[in-house]
This record gives C-alpha cells, structure tokens and sequence, in this order.
C-alpha cells in the first residue's frame, strides 16, 4: 500500500459546492461523497433504481475495487485522484457519451493546468502520450425499457506516479505509461476545481445532446443532428491515434496496423499492414515506442 488515506486532505465538498455552476449535476442531494468506496460506478449504478432522477455525481478518495475498462482494475493513489461518477438517462447513443466525456477532460485539464492533452482511441485522455485520466461507461436499462448510464472518471491529478512503486508487480508497469497532472504543470491542481469544471462541460454537452435528440425524435427524422455531428468532428480532431501505427489487443488477440479514420460511431478503422481495412469496435490500443 503506498499512502494512507488518514495522511492525504479529503476533497473539499463545501469548496466543491461553492464552485459548482451546474444546473442540476450534483446539486444538493444529487451530490454523494464517500471517502472510501467499492467502485463509484458500482455504486452509482446500485442507486439508479432508487434515483429515477439523473445527475447524481458519486465522488470518493480511494477506491477499494476500482474497474478499468476489458476488466482491469483502476488503481488509486488516496485523496490525490478525481475519481467519480455520474448517473444519466441519455436519449443518444453511448458513444457520443464517450466522446463528450474525454473532451470535456481535455478541457478541465487545459482550464486547470494549462497542459494540452489529446484522446488515445476511443477515451484515454494522454499528456505526451501518457495516461493522465481514464473513463468507464455502463450501461444498463430499466423497466421501461429506457437506457440508464453510468459515467465513471478517473484523473490522475496529484502525486507522481513513483508513489504507486510499493505496489504490486502487476501495477507497477502504470509507472511507466502513466502521468498526473502535477507532474505535468509542475504543482498541486484543486481537485475541487477540476471536478467543478469538468461537470459543468459534461454538463452542458449532455443537456445540449438531450434536446437534439428530443427534437429529432419529435420529427422522427435522422438519427443524428448537427450537435452530435459537431461533437463527432471535435473529438476526431483531438485523437492522437488517428495517422500513427498502432496495435490492438482484443482477448488473445493483437492486430497492427495504421489507424486510419473513425467512422460516425466512433468506431476505428485500422488498415492492416496486408492492406485489408479493418472495423474495430473494442480493444486495447497501444503506441509501439518509436
Ligand atoms: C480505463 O481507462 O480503463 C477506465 C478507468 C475508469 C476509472 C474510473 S475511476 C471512477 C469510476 N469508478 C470506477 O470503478 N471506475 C471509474
């Protein structure tokens, strides 16, 4: 174990009240801070059946089960990470959740840290090709039959990643691959700060992508507006993937390749080095060293 969490400050909820100027993400009883939690999107997934309302932002300091994506664990350094996650009923589909949460990241890590990030394929927020934040979606449906979601966000924000050396053998190669924001801006970020930026982006995406949908489904015309097709161009342009030799690992799989384009769904296309182009849905996607 590296930090204890009684030596590490707690996130600030009174400062972080203060500062949020969202309409309704984690206003009053919307907002739940736990200092120790299985997974927040476990639990915020638990509480969908008791929270017909959306919006609930889960917060904590550390968690004990933390899931990555393709079932990997999602390693904390205690009261140094954001780690939350928020419960919505969307009206579109999954990926442009996906797209508007990495670029909403991106924004809160310029806003706070005055460091450019880019996007490794589909939602790894990079700083100089390290991992500083990643994000889980799940999603799941109701009784009527209306889709519930799960976003879960981890930032690596403060601390260095030679804190994580006590750990296990399994986790030590994080050292490498990844970066937090303090080690990039050369200080302490405001945790409080960041989560207050980045719920508002979200935020404002995600009311923005509500009403479109309503209003296509009101017309019952195409499946896609003008919004989405904003943020489906924005997100591309903020991938690092896009143009460099790749690879993939699916399961016990590894394809390589030139990532070549993203198609509307945000699924990538590879083009092999047979020439064969290649549709990927899932996956690892790694950048051999140059
Ligand atoms: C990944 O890159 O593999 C996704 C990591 C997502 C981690 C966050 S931390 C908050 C939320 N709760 C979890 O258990 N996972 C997500």
């Amino acid at each position: 174990m590296g930090l204890e969490l009684q030596s590490v400050s707690p996130l600030e909820i009174e400062a972080l009240r203060r500062n949020l100027a969202t309409q309704f993400f984690g206003k009053g009883d919307q907002l739940l801070y736990l200092p120790s939690v299985e997974s927040t999107n476990t639990l915020a997934m638990q509480l969908a059946n008791e929270r017909p309302e959306e919006g609930l932002v889960v917060l904590t300091d550390t968690q004990t089960a933390g899931k990555g994506r393709q079932g990997r664990r999602w390693v904390d350094m205690p009261g140094c990470n954001v780690l939350l996650s928020i419960l919505l009923r969307p009206l579109f589909p999954p990926h442009l959740l996906v797209m508007i949460t990495s670029l909403a990241v991106l924004d809160s890590v310029a806003d706070t840290c005055q460091v450019s990030a880019t996007i490794k394929w589909p939602n790894d927020v990079l700083v100089e090709d390290r991992k500083v934040a990643g994000i889980l979606i799940e999603t799941s449906h109701d009784s009527n039959g209306r889709m519930i979601a799960v976003i879960g966000i981890g930032v690596n924000v403060n601390g260095r990643m030679q804190d994580l050396s006590g750990r296990s053998a399994a986790q030590v190669p994080l050292t490498l691959t990844a970066t937090t924001l303090e080690s990039e801006c050369g200080q302490k970020v405001s945790r409080e700060l960041f989560i207050a930026q980045l719920l508002q982006y979200i935020e404002k995406s995600y009311l923005a992508l509500q009403q479109e949908s309503k209003e296509l489904s009101a017309a019952g015309t195409a499946t896609s507006g003008p919004y989405s097709r904003l943020i489906r161009e924005r997100w591309r342009g903020q991938l690092s993937t896009l143009g460099r030799t790749i690879t993939v690992q699916q399961r016990n799989s590894i394809l390589s390749g030139i990532a070549e384009d993203v198609d509307d769904d945000g699924e990538l296309l590879l083009r092999r080095h047979s020439g064969e182009l290649v549709r990927i849905t899932w996956g690892n996607v790694e950048y051999p060293t140059r």
